[in-house]
C-alpha cells in the first residue's frame, strides 16, 4: 500500500502546554486494526521523541503476513484463521503462504516441497561444527552458533538487495532448521548424524533425524508427525514479537540473513518468549503435585517474588491464545495416541489452568495459557528433551523470521532501526585526574 493509496484520517491535533504549539499528526488507517498515529515528523516538528519502553504503544512496521486481535484472540496468517490452517493446512502450505502471500496451487505446492527438500543437507563440513561443542552444551546455544555460521558456506546467497539471493537463502534456513535441530540432538546424546532425506515430508523427516540410527529402519509414528505439523503451523508467525523484532532490527542494518535469524534464535531462548515451553515444563516439575499448585499461585501473584506462572500471560492477548486451544486439543491426541494414561505433568498442568482462571488475579490482569502452556507436555510425550523445546520453536518461527525479514527489505520505506531516548544520567562533567580523586 503506497502513501498516497493509505487512507489519512483527519488525525491528531497535539498541544503543547508549556508553549501553546499545536502540531497536526496524521492517522494511518490499516486494512483491519488499530489505526496508527503518525509520528515521523515528530522530533523535527517539536524537538521530542515518544516513550514507549517495551513498545506497547508501538507499531514499528506496515506488514502484509500476520494479524493478531488480542481482545478477540484472532490470529491469522495471510488473512487465514490459525485454527482453519491447523485442521486444513499443513506445515509447507503455510510456509508458501507466509512467504508468497497466497496459498499456492498443487503444482506450486509440489515444486516448493521439493525445493526445500532438496536443501535440507548440510554442508559436510559444517558437522565438524557440531563437534567444537561440548556435549552438554544447550541446543539453543549450538543453533545460535550454526546458523550464524552459515553465512561462512553459502557466500551464494548473502545480496540482500537481490530478491534471488534472498529467496535462496529463505529456502535453505526453513530446509536446514530441522537438519541442524537434528544433529544438535544427536551430538548431545553420542550418536551418529542423520542425513535427511528426500522421500519424506517435512515433520516425517525432522523426526527421522531425531530418532533413527544407521542400525537400523525406522518408521516415524504419522500421527506423531501430524502433531508436530500442526504444532509447526502454531508457531510459524506472531506479527512483531521479540524475536521477529530482533531479526527485523538486524536487517535492517544490510546483514546477511543467516546472521539476522542467529539473533533471532539468541531473542527467542529467553524465557519470557520461547523459552517459556522449556520453563514451563521445568515449572511444572517443580510444582510436582496438584496439591502444591496453590503454593505457586500464591508465589506468582506475589509482587516480591520474581517467579511468574510460566506459560501464562501474553503481551497482546487478553482473554485467550488461539494456539494455546489448539495445542490443549493437540495435546490430548498425542497422549492417546501414545496411550499415556496417567501423565502427572499434564494433571497438574490441567489443575493450574482450571484454578489460575478462577483466580481474580489472574483473572483482573487478563493473564491466560499462552501457545507455550502445553506445547512441553507434548514434546515431552514425544521423547523430545526439555532442552530442545525452544529449539522446536525456532525450526517452526525461521519461516516468519525470513518472511517479515523480506517484507522488510522490500518495503520501500524501510531505513536502518535507529531508536532515540530518554536521557537521564549525569549532564556534562569536567574530568578530575587521578591523583586529585
Ligand atoms: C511467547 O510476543 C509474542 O507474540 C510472543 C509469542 C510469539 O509467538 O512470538 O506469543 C511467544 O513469547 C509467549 C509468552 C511466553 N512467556 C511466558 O509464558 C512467560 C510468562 N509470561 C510473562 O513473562 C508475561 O506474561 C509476558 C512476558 C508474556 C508478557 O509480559 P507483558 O506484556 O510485558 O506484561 P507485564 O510483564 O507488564 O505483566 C502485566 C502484569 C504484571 O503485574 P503488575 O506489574 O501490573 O502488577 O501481569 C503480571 C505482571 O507481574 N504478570 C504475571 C505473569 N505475566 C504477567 N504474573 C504472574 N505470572 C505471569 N505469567
Amino acid at each position: 500500500m503506497s502513501e498516497q493509496d493509505k487512507s489519512h484520517n483527519q488525525g491528531f491535533t497535539l498541544t503543547d502546554n508549556r508553549t501553546g504549539d499545536s502540531y497536526e499528526l496524521p492517522v494511518i488507517q490499516g486494512t483491519t486494526g488499530p489505526d496508527v498515529i503518525d509520528v515521523r515528523r515528530l522530533y523535527a516538528e517539536t524537538d521530542c521523541f515518544t516513550y514507549d519502553p517495551g513498545f506497547t504503544s508501538t507499531g514499528s512496521c506496515e506488514s502484509k503476513i500476520t494479524f493478531i486481535d488480542g481482545e478477540k484472540g484472532i490470529l491469522r496468517y495471510r488473512g487465514y484463521p490459525i485454527d482453519v490452517l491447523a485442521e486444513k493446512s499443513d506445515f509447507m502450505e503455510v510456509c508458501y503462504l507466509l512467504l508468497y502471500g497466497e496459498l499456492p496451487s498443487p503444482g506450486q505446492k509440489k515444486k516448493f516441497e521439493h525445493d526445500i527438500s532438496y536443501h535440507t543437507m548440510l554442508h559436510e563440513q559444517i558437522n565438524n561444527f557440531f563437534r567444537g561443542f561440548r556435549r552438554d552444551a544447550h541446543p539453543m546455544a549450538v543453533m545460535c552458533g550454526v546458523v550464524g555460521a552459515l553465512s561462512a558456506f553459502y557466500h551464494d546467497s548473502t545480496d540482500i538487495n537481490d530478491p534471488k539471493h534472498r529467496m535462496i537463502a529463505s529456502y535453505r534456513l526453513i530446509a536446514k532448521m530441522p537438519t541442524i535441530a537434528a544433529t544438535a540432538y544427536k551430538f548431545s546424546v553420542g550418536q551418529p548424524f542423520m542425513y535427511p532425506r528426500n522421500d519424506l515430508k517435512y515433520a516425517d523427516n525432522f523426526l527421522y533425524m531425531m530418532n533413527a540410527t544407521p542400525c537400523e529402519d525406522y518408521k516415524v509414528n504419522p500421527v506423531l508427525a501430524r502433531a508436530m505439523d500442526r504444532i509447526l503451523i502454531l508457531h510459524a508467525d506472531h506479527e512483531q514479537n521479540a524475536s521477529t523484532s530482533t531479526v527485523r532490527l538486524a536487517g535492517s542494518s544490510g546483514a546477511n540473513p543467516f546472521a539476522c535469524i542467529s539473533a533471532g534464535i539468541a531473542s527467542l531462548w529467553g524465557p519470557a518468549h520461547g523459552g517459556a515451553n522449556e520453563a514451563v515444563l521445568n515449572m511444572l516439575t517443580e510444582i510436582g503435585s496438584v496439591d502444591k499448585i496453590p503454593e505457586f499461585i500464591n508465589k506468582a501473584k506475589d509482587k516480591d517474588d520474581p517467579f511468574r506462572l510460566m506459560g501464562f500471560g501474553h503481551r497482546v492477548y487478553k482473554n485467550f491464545d488461539p494456539r494455546a486451544q489448539v495445542m490443549r486439543q493437540t495435546c490430548h491426541e498425542v497422549l492417546d495416541e501414545l496411550g499415556v494414561e496417567d501423565e502427572p505433568l499434564l494433571d497438574i498442568a490441567m489443575e493450574l489452568e482450571r484454578i489460575a482462571l478462577e483466580d481474580e488475579y489472574f483473572v483482573e490482569k487478563k493473564l491466560y495459557p499462552n501457545v507455550d502452556f502445553y506445547s512441553g507436555i507434548i514434546f515431552k510425550a514425544m521423547g523430545i528433551p526439555t532442552s530442545l523445546f525452544t529449539v522446536l520453536f525456532a525450526v517452526a518461527r525461521t519461516v516468519g523470521w525470513v518472511a517479515q525479514w523480506n517484507e522488510m527489505i522490500e518495503d520501500p520505506s524501510q531505513k536502518i532501526g535507529r531508536p532515540r531516548q530518554l536521557y537521564t544520567g549525569d549532564v556534562e562533567r569536567n574530568y578530575v585526574s587521578l591523583h586529585k580523586r
